[in-house]
């Protein structure tokens, strides 16, 4: 067992855990921040994507002795970090099916964002390649990313205005 410290969220949090132990464990079990979720514990979905510093990385595969001295955001902070107009645009868009897949979806945007502002479709495809979504909601994730972009773009030059995501 070890005592690790870092910031969930803003907020300066100590587990004492192993020090192999996922990320993704200590966030759903023992932080109870289940907004994160389990796909397929090998890197290969995208479900449990969380921030580490701001970088989109697989909570599982993560081991939380990494993370120590760092920032991590969930789901469940993102908004409080800037992530709102993604979630909006989701909503807008009417993304999700099922769900399961799609904090994962929402913070891999929120990270392709803050590293390209204006994505064309080839990089939103490229930058989402990671996150399956098994209802096939890719078309819906992709206008809700140019929907983000343009809402994040308006707000910082207001005459820019509103991207409606390719709907008329
Ligand atoms: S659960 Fe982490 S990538 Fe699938
Ligand atoms: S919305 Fe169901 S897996 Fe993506």
């Amino acid at each position: 067992m070890a005592s690790i410290s870092f910031q969930v969220n803003g907020q300066p949090r100590t587990v004492d855990a192993e020090p192999e132990m996922p990320l993704l464990w200590v966030l759903r079990d023992v932080l109870q921040l289940t907004g994160t979720k389990f796909g397929c514990g090998m890197a290969l979905c995208g479900a449990c994507t969380v921030h580490i510093n701001g970088d989109a990385v697989r909570s599982c595969v993560t081991q939380i002795s990494t993370v120590a001295g760092k920032s991590v955001t969930t789901i469940e902070g993102l908004s409080a970090s800037g992530g709102d107009a993604v979630q909006q645009a989701w909503i807008a868009e009417q993304v999700p099916q099922c769900g399961y897949c799609q904090s994962g979806q929402i913070m891999a945007a929120v990270a392709l964002l803050a590293r390209t502002p204006k994505p064309t479709d080839s990089d939103i495809d490229r930058g989402m390649s990671g996150n399956i979504c098994r209802c096939g909601t890719y078309q819906r994730i992709r206008r809700a990313i140019h929907r983000a972009a343009g809402q994040l773009e308006a707000d910082t030059n207001p005459v820019a205005g509103v991207s409606t995501g390719g709907k008329q």
